[in-house]
């Protein structure tokens, strides 16, 4: 093992709802949720190296508004880590963003999810992945899907989650605006527009699951949804014709991903996929495109990386 300059790799993917359902407000703040998670091929890499403190660096699109201080979610990741298994060492860690800043895909959570795992392999605290989902739990309400990967039914925060089986690979167009949309200010619009929302329960989400075991891309397109698509719609009305374009151009099925505003349209083959992001570029309706597919693993170590 190259000890003195020892590196551990960590890559965790983005996630798209293909059901997203909001309840009620809890008293903690967080809404009650009934998601169907797909992780996709879209990621970020961790890279962590022995240092004095714990540092990060954030390198990639979008790089410049992720904030570097305190509040970064891979950082306080570390800090978390550390604190639970009492390891007094620093840490540095490079975060290489591929996954749009704010952008409803869980890009935060992301970071964390690879900063966890890195420092658990770096510092040998091997701690279950359980534990971790659960310290993760507390960074971001998607860590434990992205964590786990693959497909998922979250209930709770969203962080309560049931692996479901999906057939195939799922062609993805993801439509990008650099302004991206702050979850809580989504939320918040959402209670505003919706004053005695239903709690989420699971029959709502049958036909889909049903769908996925199927590996039926075309019934998966017609059943995507979003309840919160009309609060980010609200706050920025211009993703109205991104999402039309997107549907024009003959996508299997069109939602906003998350809680925007980022827009996802699934493709009938990875070719199809493509073309969709060109009909948005082409139509000048997006700032960038990125095409992915799904479903992907959750959080892993690179293989190269110097684990203790
Ligand atoms: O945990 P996460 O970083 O994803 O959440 C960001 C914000 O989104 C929370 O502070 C909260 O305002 C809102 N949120 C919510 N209900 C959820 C998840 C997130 O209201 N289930």
């Amino acid at each position: 093992m190259r000890l003195a300059r020892r590196e551990v790799r960590v890559r965790a993917p983005g996630k798209v709802n293909l059901s997203l359902r909001v309840g009620p407000r809890d008293p903690d703040g967080y809404h009650r949720l009934g998601t169907v998670f797909q992780a996709v091929s879209v990621y970020e890499d961790v890279a962590a190296r022995a240092a004095d403190t714990l540092r990060v660096t954030v390198v990639g699109p979008g790089a410049e508004r992720v904030p570097a201080g305190e509040e970064n979610l891979a950082l306080r990741a570390a800090r978390l880590l550390a604190e639970h298994t009492g390891i007094a060492d620093g840490i540095q860690l490079r975060v290489t963003k591929a996954v749009p800043v704010a952008g409803g895909m869980a890009g935060g959570s992301a970071d964390a999810a690879a900063a966890l795992l890195a420092c658990d392999a770096f510092w040998g605290t091997a701690l279950p992945r359980e534990e971790l989902a659960e310290l993760g739990a507390t960074l971001g309400a998607d860590v434990p899907f992205l964590l786990m990967g693959q497909t998922a039914v979250g209930t709770g925060r969203g962080d309560l989650l049931t692996p479901a089986l999906s057939r195939g690979e799922y062609h993805w167009a993801f439509g990008i605006q650099e302004d991206g949309l702050p979850t809580p200010a989504v939320f918040d619009e959402f209670d505003a527009l919706t004053p005695d929302p239903r709690i989420p329960d699971l029959d709502s989400e049958v036909a889909l699951l049903q769908a996925l075991r199927a590996g039926d891309a075309v019934a998966v397109g017609t059943l995507l949804h979003n309840d919160l698509q009309a609060a980010a719609l609200e706050l920025r009305p211009d993703l109205v014709e991104t999402l039309a374009v997107a549907e024009d151009a003959g996508a299997l099925g069109v939602v906003i991903s998350g809680s925007g505003p980022t827009v996802a349209a699934l493709g009938r083959s990875r070719q199809h996929a493509l073309a969709l992001a060109a009909a948005m570029t082409a139509a000048g309706v997006v700032d960038s495109v990125l095409t992915a597919s799904g479903p992907v693993h959750g959080a892993r170590v690179l293989p190269g990386s110097d684990v203790l």
